[in-house]
């Protein structure tokens, strides 16, 4: 049974990678140079071979990266490390050879592992990737990169110095719909981009079972300062990225307002968040995040002069789809008596909505759509093709471009999200962490 759902995630994989191909020779890549490592060429340079990985943080999150592993031929999980015996406990069971260590510095002494993937709270994300890098291993860490600009500045000069590979899990950028929907973006499509709508609702509390009041912040991290940045690297961290992977740039000025509004049960991040980012041109991304309602969902809308990418659906609409003037729409749906009733007073016709707007598809045949409801991780997301990514560089030493300057880049914006709603003020990107990827 495994091995069928293994043959057939790699025949996907191919697949998705054939289809890239095309794309990997043409002009396109200059927009997602991260997929150049991975044509289907190079993939077939590592057939038979096995990467040596081994997870840091057997958590939820990690368990969802081992089910991944098993699937991918070009790769055997030979370590686990989790100093939260539970959890290593379920992840041997998952991975039944692999050796286990409960200090992740011993981990990183055994020879015989080539990579090492990081799934731990934020905070100890910057101390393990620096940690990794210095012992010489391939590293994935978990995004967002750190908690905090310093450490995410430390990371990055690791890699400057590093011929590791290093690699953030930033899913989207292997997500077909995103890379398909940039594609069109940036062949003009939707014409110039005049805005961004990103937001992630949910009606989740984030809380998570304590067997003992002493595990509470170790359990609860998300909830903590100490250990998370709240919505914004939890959630904005992804589709932050988008934004900027669409502008090709950065934005310069970030104002925001934050608040527990709902959750009031003693965490000290943010249940709700509203995030202005401004780039030098006045094109604005709107980000808002709430987790008490989920009635609006996850989006990600790149909306252009001539039309719209809702890149979550991989789905796109034309302006010119929707021109019928609104009174000519009033009365066409009063003669489709689509209208109960039609006033006779005041507003009434809806000419400013989207309801006319013809839905064209970004992906052929089905596409998955992520809920944005599991705090896991989605299927079919791109997370399983990123990993694929990382085991393939364990056995090429190839590293994947841009992705560590991507993840650099969102992670910075995610915590001066958080500094701006904190300080109550306009923000202005600071000088001392500007990059030279970074455009403005
Ligand atoms: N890319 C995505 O879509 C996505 C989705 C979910 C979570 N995440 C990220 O994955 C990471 C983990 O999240 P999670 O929900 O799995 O958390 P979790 O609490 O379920 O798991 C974290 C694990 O790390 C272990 N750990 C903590 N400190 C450790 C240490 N010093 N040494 C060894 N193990 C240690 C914990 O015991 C726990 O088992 C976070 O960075 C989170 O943001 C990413």
């Amino acid at each position: 049974m495994e091995e069928n759902k293994k043959v057939e995630k790699e025949l996907s994989r191919r697949q998705f990678f054939k289809e890239l191909g095309y794309m990997a020779g043409g002009a396109m890549l200059l927009s997602m140079p991260w997929l150049r490592s991975q044509t289907p060429e190079k993939l077939e340079e590592v057939k038979g071979d096995k990467a040596r990985v081994a997870l840091i943080g057997c958590g939820s999150r990690g368990q969802y990266h081992l089910h991944n592993l098993k699937l991918i031929p070009h790769a055997e999980v030979v370590a686990l490390c989790d100093d939260y015996e539970p959890n290593l406990k379920a992840a041997a069971a998952l991975c039944p050879n692999a050796r286990t260590y409960s200090d992740y510095q011993k981990l990183l002494e055994d020879k015989d592992v080539d990579g090492v993937i990081i799934a731990t709270p934020l905070n100890w994300h910057a101390p393990m990737v620096l940690d990794a890098l210095a012992a010489g291993k391939h590293t994935f860490c978990e995004k967002a990169m750190a908690r905090t600009m310093s450490e995410c500045r430390a990371i990055y000069e690791a890699y400057k110095r590093t011929d590791k590979a290093l690699y953030f899990c930033m899913q989207r950028m292997y997500d077909e719909k995103y890379i398909k929907g940039m594609e069109r973006i940036h062949s003009g499509l939707i014409g110039d981009i005049v805005g961004m709508r990103c937001h992630w609702f949910r009606n989740a509390d984030w809380r998570r079972e304590v067997p003992s009041p002493e595990l509470e912040r170790r359990i609860n991290w998300r909830l903590y300062r100490e250990s998370s940045g709240g919505l914004m690297t939890e959630l904005a961290c992804h589709q932050l990225e988008v934004c900027n992977w669409a502008m090709g740039r950065m934005p310069e000025t970030i104002v925001g307002l934050g608040d527990i509004v709902f959750w009031k049960d003693g965490r000290e991040v943010y249940d709700n968040v509203n995030v202005i980012y401004r780039y030098a041109d006045g094109v604005k991304i709107n980000y808002e995040s709430l987790i008490s309602n989920k009635y609006n969902g996850m989006e990600d809308q790149i909306l252009g002069h001539k039309g719209t990418v809702d890149m979550t659906k991989g789905i796109y609409y034309m302006e010119d789809d929707n021109q019928i003037p609104g009174i000519r729409q009033l009365l066409r749906e009063g003669q489709e008596k689509t209208l109960g009733a039609i006033p006779t007073a005041g507003p009434s016709w809806r000419s400013e909505t989207r309801k006319a707007y013809v839905p064209h598809s970004l992906v052929n045949g089905a596409v998955s759509v992520n809920s944005g409801q599991s705090t896991v991780g989605a299927d079919n997301d791109g997370s399983d093709v990123i990993l694929s990514a990382f085991c393939q560089s364990c056995l090429t030493g190839e590293k994947a471009e841009s992705v560590v300057e991507e993840a650099y880049c969102s992670t910075l914006l995610c915590l001066l999200g958080n500094q701006a709603m904190e300080e109550a003020r306009i923000i202005k990107f600071p000088e001392e962490y500007k990059i030279p990827y970074m455009k403005f």
